[in-house]
């Protein structure tokens, strides 16, 4: 156990560590990992507040993980609870104070809330004493709620949290809080991002970004089930996969308008500089503080790479765009090829192609269905990658119904959905 020095110290440094973590999935691990280890608790949850509801987000239980297998993931199932005085983290939520609970099977009958014992009922794990902290920031609203379940004492029997546990886990929370809204404020500004490279270019509509995104989450998910990935990595790369998707030609706001809106084909030298939107994507994302940013600059960088390695921008270096030294053929790049092209480039190079022969452009008509697949088949093993174009064929009902859910509109002004992701 910490002593409460080391638990300051700790909280200290906290808040350094955590402004590290910018993926949310990982930031609320650490956080549970964290608030368990410094009031030395077996289980812990964390409720995100969503509306007038709180989602039971994140969930960890060091009694039941040691029932399973090393390495093996503790499932359980995401629920809503509404905000009121029903239920504990419920009114936590609520009133914005916390709650010190010794055992939660014996809450006085004149409480407001009561337990749920469905949680317990279903793993058979016995939830004893209940810390409960609100999640407020600085302007008093309730982001979330973070609960810590059976306190161990040094012999690891359940005993009641001190109060002084009370008090250290609400610097804690306040401190989770800050991460929690910089989390949520950058998937805003990503979202904000995508309509303002979509206000830039108005060829590339509010739909083609939307259908770009879900094609290629669709075709990750058939390529990534064939490989036997595990359901809940293929869950955890969906919303990031289908925002750096979202992106994929968000370096275009650094191209002229007289080049991007030219309303005819370009020239050969007009077409050099636009092929430069890759590596003004991929800049964008440079700092890549987390797999969003990582997913997003690996997107921008290489969807326009073709299987057989005659695409762009091949082998530069992103923050100049002079060539790699050992791969430079005829003064210029050679081109990626293969599986030397990231996975997530070659699924929205096909993507993004299919969407764009699909569609009208102020150089070209709208192509229909059946010459644009013609064009995925004719060119796998050329500009795409045969396995992909495979999946993609298996799964046409799938990408079909992507079309309709993102029509083209006759008039501008069309919106990306507000809630594009599950968390937050
Ligand atoms: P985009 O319009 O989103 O097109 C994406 C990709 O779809 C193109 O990448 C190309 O691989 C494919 N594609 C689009 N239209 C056709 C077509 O009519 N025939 C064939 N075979 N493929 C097509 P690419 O060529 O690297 O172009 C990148 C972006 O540059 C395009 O994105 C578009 O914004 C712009 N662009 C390309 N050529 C022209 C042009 O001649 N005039 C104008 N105004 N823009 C162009
Ligand atoms: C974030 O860092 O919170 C947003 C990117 C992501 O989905 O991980
Ligand atoms: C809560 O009330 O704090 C969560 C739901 C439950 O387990 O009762
Ligand atoms: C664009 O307007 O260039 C498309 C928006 C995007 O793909 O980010
Ligand atoms: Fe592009
Ligand atoms: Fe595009």
């Amino acid at each position: 156990m910490l002593t409460d020095a080391q638990k300051l110290e700790a909280l200290a440094n906290l808040g350094v560590e955590l402004n590290r973590v910018a993926d949310l999935d990982l930031l609320m691990e650490r956080i549970l990992t964290e608030a368990r280890r410094f009031v030395n608790a077996e289980a812990g949850s964390i409720y995100i507040r969503n509306n007038e509801e709180l989602d039971f987000t994140y969930n960890q239980n060091e009694v039941l993980q040691k029932r399973l297998p090393v390495g093996g993931k503790l499932i359980y199932s995401t629920f809503t609870i509404p905000i009121d005085k029903n239920s504990i983290a419920g009114c936590v939520a609520h009133t914005g104070q916390p709650l010190n609970i010794p055992d939660v099977y014996e809450i006085p009958q004149a409480s407001s809330f009561h337990f749920g014992r469905e949680f317990d009922e279903a793993s058979g794990y016995r939830s004893k004493s209940m810390l409960t902290i609100p999640l407020t920031t600085a302007r008093k609203s309730v982001v979330g709620v973070l609960q810590i379940i059976n306190a161990k004492d040094d012999q690891g029997n359940i005993v009641t949290f001190p109060e002084s546990d009370e008090r250290i886990m609400e610097h804690f929370a306040a401190t989770a809080t800050v991460a929690l809204e910089r989390a949520q404020m950058t998937r805003n500004m990503i979202l904000r991002t995508i309509r303002m490279a979509e206000m830039r270019d108005p060829k590339e509509t509010g739909a083609h970004v939307n259908r770009v995104g879900a094609y290629s989450v669709e075709l990750y998910e058939a390529w990534a089930k064939k490989k036997g990935i595990a359901e809940d990595e293929i869950d955890a790369q969906r919303d990031i996969l289908r925002m750096a998707a979202m992106l994929h030609d968000v370096g275009k706001v650094g191209i002229s308008d007289a080049i991007l809106k030219k309303p005819g084909r370009f020239t050969p030298e007009e077409f050099e500089i636009m092929k430069e939107h890759t590596l003004f994507g991929a800049r964008l994302f440079d700092d890549r503080q987390s797999a969003f940013d990582d997913a997003a600059a690996e997107v921008a960088l290489n969807h326009h790479e073709k299987w057989d390695g005659t695409g762009y921008p091949g082998y530069v270096d992103t923050a100049t765009g002079r060539p790699v030294e050992g791969y430079i053929i005829d003064g210029q790049a050679r081109g990626k090829r293969g599986e030397e092209i990231p996975m997530l480039g070659r699924i929205v190079a096909i993507t993004d192609v299919f969407d764009a022969l699909c569609s009208k452009r102020v150089y070209k008509p709208a192509w229909s269905e059946a010459d644009s697949l013609a064009v995925l088949e004719e060119q796998s093993g050329r500009h795409f990658d045969p396995e992909l174009i495979e999946l993609f064929f298996n799964n046409l009902d799938i990408m079909r119904t992507v079309r309709k859910r993102y029509p083209d509109l006759k008039e501008t002004g069309q919106e990306i959905p507000r809630r594009t992701t599950t968390n937050i």
